[in-house]
């Protein structure tokens, strides 16, 4: 789908290139204008201001493949105290989680102990927990761990990427759990035999999906339209109010910092949008993605390099 977005990918993964870009203190100007901090403190800042604006958030604290399980326990402390703090100032900050973020990869069982704490505390704290989608190798465990922790509570849901082919099937695996959804296009780099090489493709089979999903008698619980794609945000708005699908059953959701008009036109016009607020301080792997996503961004970073 585009040499830059394939460079921008590769580089994600460059532990070299991590390295020295962390440094620079342009790259890290350029990245403020998708996170509004590196610390929580930051992030809940932030979501006061949207509160304001009539919109809510999604908190994620960057970091993924974590090496050791001290890692992964102090992920899951820094969760705990992310849903005591947005209950304590009455704010409606839901989190997200990667699953190699809480040790998927050293020991599922330890991963999924984890997560259970956390549906745990958003149970008593009426919080709700999303889990991220990670690159291909991860969508059996990861649903796995959905289904596992599905069966105990609905405060929960999950990530599906549209251009994975295998999506249509897992999304029809899990629609009798009346799961809550968050449908996106995918950020990962896959090889063509899982994932539409072209964009065409992946608009296409996310139109498709979402509109599957939207509205259908015991369908999902919810289904955030997670997508900045006007054209996408557009048809889907039709969709829901032509078959009459309640207000509470979809939200938009979007990336800080990313299509903050349309953002705000969506309020206006009495839409539910959610914004997702990326904090911490292993960004490069997540930034780089950005990047890929719209490869004009770098424009900033440019610019950034020269006014510095
Ligand atoms: P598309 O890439 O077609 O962009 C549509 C328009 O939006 C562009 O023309 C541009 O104007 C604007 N835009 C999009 N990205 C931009 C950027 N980076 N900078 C500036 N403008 C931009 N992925 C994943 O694999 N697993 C996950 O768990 C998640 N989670 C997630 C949560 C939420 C709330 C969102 C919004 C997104 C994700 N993603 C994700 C990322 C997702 O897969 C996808 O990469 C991005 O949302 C970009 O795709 P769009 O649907 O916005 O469309």
């Amino acid at each position: 789908m585009g040499l830059m977005r394939n460079v921008f990918l590769a580089g994600s993964q460059s532990p070299w290139l991590r390295e020295r870009a962390m440094r620079y203190s342009f790259v890290r100007r350029s990245v403020s204008r998708f996170m509004p901090g590196e610390t929580l403190e930051d992030a809940l800042r932030a979501t006061q201001e949207l509160q304001l604006k009539g919109m809510s958030t999604v908190l994620t604290q960057l970091g993924e493949n974590i090496k050791d399980a001290g890692e992964a326990e102090a992920v899951r402390r820094h969760y705990l105290e992310v849903m005591e703090q947005a209950a304590a100032r009455g704010l409606d900050a839901q989190i997200s989680v990667k699953p190699t973020q809480l040790g998927l990869d050293l020991d599922p069982q330890l991963c999924r102990a984890h997560l259970a704490a956390l549906l745990k505390r958003a149970e008593e704290r009426r919080n709700f927990v999303w889990i991220d989608m990670e690159g291909s190798d991860y969508v059996d465990a990861t649903l796995d761990l959905f289904r596992g922790a599905r069966a105990v509570s609905s405060r929960i849901g999950v990530c599906l990427q549209a251009y994975l082919r295998r999506t249509p099937a897992d999304l029809e695996g899990l629609l009798p759990l009346r799961p809550a959804l968050r449908l996106v296009k995918g950020a990962y780099q896959e090889p063509a035999d899982r994932a539409f090489p072209r964009k065409e493709d992946v608009d296409a089979a996310y139109l498709e999906l979402a509109t599957r999903i939207l509205g259908q008698p015991g369908g999902p619980e919810m289904l955030a339209i997670g997508t900045h794609d006007p054209r996408l945000i557009e048809r889907l708005r039709a969709v829901a109010k032509e078959r009459g699908v309640p207000r509470a059953a979809y939200e938009f959701e979007m990336l800080y910092g990313i299509q903050r008009a349309l953002q705000a036109r969506l309020v206006e016009g009495g839409d539910r949008l959610r914004v997702l607020i990326s904090y911490g301080s292993y960004w490069f792997p997540w930034y780089m993605r950005r990047l890929a996503e719209r490869p004009a961004n770098v424009g900033f970073v440019v610019r950034n390099f020269f006014s510095g």
